[in-house]
């Protein structure tokens, strides 16, 4: 048994800036089912959005990340975030982050799709890792913190532990910690904690394409409704627009947005422009109409792929703004500055997730949660470009405020029993589990993804409900695997997108349902 005053599940953005937030106030444990560093953070790109230099202001920045919402943003949350963005940059300076600066010392600002100004802080076009770099070595250096890695962190202890009957009224539920896989060991750590901070990531992982590492399936979000926390918001899933188009290849290689909006234009196969047809800013319309253009385009011409032109753009310039883009694609044989980039979209943002308040509270008590793994008001229907490290930091930063400020008027709870393996537990042929994996994958695809429809809903409601009830026979007899919980997750999460998607009955930003078709904007039927 493990005990700590603040227990972190995840060792993202979201999940170390936390820890290093409360440290100096208590002991910290992280947990992260990896390596501390394979994490979705540690593959964006483009950057993160601030307002830093006029014409830029907060107004134009709320703006746009409303527009991209459409209509389903919690103008409250969006305002809050918006004006911490520059106090949230100067603290991840003041942790070691490097963000590119152009000749006079000003920041190089980048601009993405939807946002009406450059705004993006960018180091290079692997933000991402620089920043997951600067925390990892903070967090390191600070000695209330302890690291596990490769520790699962398989359900969050409640009351439905102790076998308390319990009234399900959100405001009882309690959360004391979790239980744990260690993975190498291959036992059941029990983490005990006055508070806990869920910060998992993302979901990407239901598709068979995806921008996100292995580790993004939707842990966090399983855990808080197998808990009777709440989540909404599960239908609006990211595609972004422009992977690289090189099959077999997982995580599909992200190509940046930040290159069209560097002046990267989309063309189908035949180098015609196309996105002028859907929408008037062409290229760098919001993700999901550019998504849904791409997959049209695709779907109408028989196309596996579309381009993206950057030979008009300097060379120079290109190289030096997007290094790691331009030597993943020479090792393909495609040179930037000369050649098309063949680029299809792919499953890469959960704008859903547990359901937070404005200090990073769920509905269950002394349980926080910060980063994709949430749903905070800030993306409703569509997620601005580069919004989301910035979200995972300020809210991160919130929760570890409110935490603070009540973590000593919890007690651990010393009742909790260890794990209980219910059943004969007994190994079960891992090809049961890889398989289901697969066919979740490909239900997704097929069926929850792009473009939705009534029928394509139900087909994939019925045929998860399927390897659902296989699952959970197998879980309940089985050796506990990293497999077979993230099985388990995965299921989870994509019946609440189903259920949501099929609740939503309308077409609006993220979710396009064919059944529905839109009131404004080009209608698309396949
Ligand atoms: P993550 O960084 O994903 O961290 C999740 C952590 O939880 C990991 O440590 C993982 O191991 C751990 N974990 C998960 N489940 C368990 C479990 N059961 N037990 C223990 N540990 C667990 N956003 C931007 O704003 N700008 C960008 O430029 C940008 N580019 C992107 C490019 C790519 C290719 C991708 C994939 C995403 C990009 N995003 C970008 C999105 C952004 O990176 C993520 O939303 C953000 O980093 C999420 O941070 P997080 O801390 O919430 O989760
Ligand atoms: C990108 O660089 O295109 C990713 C930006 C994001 O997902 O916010």
């Amino acid at each position: 048994m493990k005990k700590y005053d603040f227990l972190v599940i995840g060792s993202g953005m979201a999940g170390l800036s936390f820890a290093l937030r409360v440290a100096d106030k208590g002991k910290v444990a992280i947990l992260t089912k990896s390596t501390i560093g394979e994490t979705n953070t540690s593959y964006a790109q483009g950057g993160i959005a601030s307002v830093t230099y006029k014409p830029d202001n907060f107004e134009k920045h709320v703006h746009d990340t409303l527009i991209a919402g459409n209509g389903l943003c919690d103008e409250k949350v969006v305002h809050m975030v918006v004006n911490e963005a520059p106090k949230q940059i100067q603290e991840l300076i003041k942790w070691g982050t490097q963000f590119d600066t152009d000749n006079n010392g000003r920041f190089d600002l980048a601009r993405e799709g939807g946002h009406s100004e450059h705004r993006i802080l960018h180091h290079k076009d692997d933000t991402g890792f620089e920043i997951q770099r600067a925390l990892i070595e903070r967090t390191k250096q600070h000695s209330n913190i302890d690291i596990y890695e490769q520790f699962f962190a398989i359900d969050i202890i409640t009351q439905h532990h102790l076998g308390e009957l319990i009234k399900w009224r959100y405001s009882n539920i309690e959360c004391y910690g979790v239980y744990a896989l260690d993975i190498k060991n291959k036992k059941v750590v029990k983490f005990l904690s006055r508070v806990t901070m869920m910060a998992t990531g993302g979901t990407g992982n239901l598709y068979s394409t995806t921008t996100n590492p292995s580790i993004a399936t939707g842990d966090g979000i399983a855990m808080v409704y197998r808990a009777k926390g709440t989540v909404e918001n599960m239908e609006f899933v990211q595609f972004h627009p422009t992977s690289l188009y090189n099959p077999g290849e997982r995580p599909s290689f992200l190509i940046s947005e930040a290159m069209r909006g560097f002046g990267g234009i989309l063309k189908t196969i035949d180098e015609k422009e196309f996105m002028h047809r859907y929408d008037k800013r062409g290229s760098l319309a919001p993700r999901d109409i550019v998504a849904r253009a791409i997959d049209h385009e695709m779907k109408i011409r028989g196309d596996d792929y579309v381009y993206l032109d950057c030979r008009h753009l300097d060379a120079d310039s290109l190289l030096l703004h997007f290094p790691n883009i331009y030597e993943k694609c020479k090792i393909l044989g495609i040179d930037i500055t000369k050649d098309y980039i063949p680029v299809v979209p792919a499953a890469h943002y959960m704008c859903g997730g547990v359901k937070v308040d404005m200090d990073g509270q769920t509905v269950i008590n002394r349980l926080y949660a910060a980063g994709e793994t949430t749903c905070t008001g800030l993306h409703g229907a569509n997620r601005l470009a580069s919004n989301s490290l910035l979200e995972a930091i300020v809210y991160a930063d919130k929760a570890a405020k409110h935490a603070l400020k009540y973590f000593k008027k919890y007690t651990l709870n010393n009742k909790i029993p260890e794990w209980f393996a219910h059943g004969v537990r007994h190994p079960e042929e891992m090809v049961l589990i890889t398989q289901s994996y697969k066919e979740v994958q490909q239900i997704f695809s097929i069926y929850v993804g792009i473009v939705r429809s009534h029928v394509r809903l139900k087909r994939s409601l019925d045929r998860l409900e399927i390897i659902y009830n296989e699952t959970e026979k197998l879980y309940q007899k089985s050796i506990l695997t990293v497999q077979l919980c993230e099985l388990r997750n995965i299921i989870n999460v994509g019946y609440l997108i189903i259920k949501a998607a099929m609740r939503r009955e309308e077409s609006r930003g993220l979710h396009y349902n064919i059944d529905f078709p839109p009131e404004k904007g080009p209608k698309i039927e396949i």
